[in-house]
């Protein structure tokens, strides 16, 4: 059986021996190939050039023996496709090059025309479905909603994301305003992904912790749903929000095909207690990877043995894997789960 096919067979929530495996987002940094490459190139430069961002793309797939790529980009795309660009801060971590704060700056966002100027990420993309052929499938993304406006209203990260709960508590008409168009903007981008050959959409709720439990859904479950309402039906969506498992019926609700959740949550009651249909994928907590590799086969077997016989699985961190993980642990972690069950 093929990467991709097993990969398929996951998101279709049909029995397999073991799981597919790929390495979750920002996942470039602990290889020093990575670095060497950013040390001649931003990383804005790198997303924007097509055969830079393949090149990023492949680095973990020539020393892992990954089921799947993701492609090399950035949820913040969106927003500078719309007229708000991000750049990387020089003391590392990434911010919006102005903050949206008034109805005017809401008003002049540009939610058409999105394809033709992220057509940086569809020829990645077409580049990346004939460098991978057809034996390893290919992940595209994107932010949620939420989660792309409270980057956008902060200007950058926050902790307490205040601005961006204030617009909908305070100015809901322009809070949807600015959804509306995101959502615009996200459905045109993920269509062009899927004619691009991507065999699922992962969408980051980062932030949607951000949101208190009785107003998820309306600041940002629904907006998901809408996105994934125009494309085609029963397109796999892998939906992500960390620390938001208790969420699951209405995460389901939105159309997603697999909840994707942090280490905090006990994978195999979480499956256990998943809606019909739906599937899940994680949840290894990445710190494993910054202790040795016999600990780190281990901890993988355990976490196997736990899911074994359950369908509808797909492996992976609980959150992005760390700058300060040893590419040999990661080594260890991808074999063990290849091995399976004779590991
Ligand atoms: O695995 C991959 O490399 C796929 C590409 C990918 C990146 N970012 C590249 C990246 C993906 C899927 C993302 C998602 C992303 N980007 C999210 C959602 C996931 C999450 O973390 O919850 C968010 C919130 C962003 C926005 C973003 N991009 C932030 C907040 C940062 C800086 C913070 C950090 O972790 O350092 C980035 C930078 C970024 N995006 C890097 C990479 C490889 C780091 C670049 C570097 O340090 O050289």
């Amino acid at each position: 059986m093929t990467s991709r096919e097993r990969f398929l067979q996951a998101l279709a929530l049909e029995p397999l021996d073991r799981p597919p495996v790929w390495i979750m987002r920002q996942a470039g940094r602990y290889l020093p190939e990575y670095r060497a490459l950013k040390e001649q190139h931003s990383f804005v430069k790198m997303v924007q050039t097509p055969e830079l961002a393949v090149e990023v793309t492949l680095q973990p797939l020539r020393r892992f023996e990954l089921d799947a790529a993701i492609v090399f980009s950035d949820i913040l795309v969106i927003p500078e496709a719309m007229g708000q660009a991000y750049h990387f801060k020089e003391t590392g971590g990434i911010a919006m090059d102005f903050t949206l704060s008034t109805a005017a700056d809401i008003g002049k966002l540009e939610s058409n025309g999105i394809p033709d100027r992220l057509n940086y990420v569809t020829q990645a993309l077409q580049l990346l479905r004939k460098e991978l052929g057809q034996d390893t499938a290919l992940l595209g993304f994107g932010g949620s909603p939420w989660t792309l406006a409270a980057y956008m209203l902060e200007g950058g990260g926050s902790k307490s994301w205040s601005k961006a709960k204030a617009l909908f508590w305070e100015e809901p008409s322009l809070f949807h305003q600015l959804m509306e168009k995101l959502c615009d903007a996200l459905s045109d981008y993920f269509l062009v992904q899927i004619e691009a050959g991507v065999d699922a959409i992962q969408i980051f709720d980062s932030w949607g912790a951000a949101c208190p439990g009785r107003d998820y859904p309306e600041m940002s479950l629904r907006w998901i749903q809408q996105v994934i309402s125009r494309l085609p039906e029963g397109f796999p969506i892998i939906l992500y929000a960390k620390g938001m498992a208790e969420h699951a019926d209405n995460m389901a609700e939105t159309g997603a095909r697999i909840l994707s959740v942090d280490w905090t949550v006990n994978l195999p009651e979480f499956h256990d207690g998943l809606p019909e249909g739906v599937g899940l994928q994680g949840n290894l907590d990445p710190a494993i990877l910054d202790t040795n590799p016999d600990l780190t086969r281990a901890e993988t077997r355990r976490f196997l043995e736990d899911m074994q016989g359950k369908p509808g699985h797909i492996f992976n961190l609980g959150h992005g894997i760390y700058p300060s993980a040893s590419p040999d642990n990661v080594a260890a972690l991808v074999e063990t789960v290849c091995a399976y069950p004779e590991s």
